[in-house]
């Protein structure tokens, strides 16, 4: 892929390319089958960066999975520099997840709040099964420690868009997974509070 050409200014290098992110997902489709056993699942996608994992996740399983999508929202950040440690609900799932087997999927897990608190609130509905999913992780940033079962890729401690991962809403419909330059964090302004798009 020709980085000049085809990445906004604002982009430094492209970490992961389009072909690489689809293996990745190729082999947590894989891994999510093995332990399904033949169940159907229920993906729960958590918006919006998850938004075209969960869209490949769920066409990369095979055709025959009884395969269900619904998505949740939430916010640790809300529009405060820094994470208040408390996750807020925005949108809950549509659909009752008793008795399902149920998958989160996730973008990138950074300090692990937002998983560790969607572990919680969806385990206090009595799924048949509770697993979790995530593209990218950042396991040298946990603040608190989190399991997860499928992971993609390692992401290197850059502040990472692309691929549903966004800076200030821009980016998540970028193909690949990219770094922004260090220059776009300059002004104390424009500082992210974490280091994830
Ligand atoms: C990001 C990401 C995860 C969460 C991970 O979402 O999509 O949900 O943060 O961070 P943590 O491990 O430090 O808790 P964000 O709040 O940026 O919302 P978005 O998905 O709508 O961009």
């Amino acid at each position: 892929m020709n980085v000049t050409r085809v990445t906004p200014g604002e982009i430094a290098a492209i970490e992961f390319d389009a072909a690489t992110i689809a293996l990745a997902v190729g082999r947590l489709a894989a891994a999510v089958v093995e332990d399904l056993r033949g169940e159907p699942v229920t993906l729960v996608g958590v918006l919006k960066g998850a938004l075209f994992l969960t869209a490949d996740l769920a066409r990369a399983l095979p055709p025959e999975t009884n395969v269900a999508l619904d998505f949740i929202a939430v916010s640790s950040y809300g529009g405060a520099e820094r994470s208040s440690g408390e996750v807020r609900l925005l949108k809950d799932t549509s659909e009752r997840l008793e008795g399902k087997n149920v998958v989160i999927v996730e973008d990138i897990v950074d300090n692990g709040l937002t998983l560790r608190y969607l572990q919680g609130l969806i385990a206090g509905r009595s799924p048949a099964s509770l697993r979790s999913c995530v593209l990218l992780d950042k396991p040298y940033r946990r603040s608190v420690p989190v399991a997860i079962d499928y992971i993609g890729l390692t992401a290197p401690d850059t502040f990472i868009v692309g691929y549903g991962l966004d800076y200030q809403e821009k980016y998540r419909n970028l193909p690949y997974l990219a770094s922004l330059h260090n220059w776009v964090f300059e002004t104390p302004q424009s500082r992210p509070s974490k280091g994830i798009g």
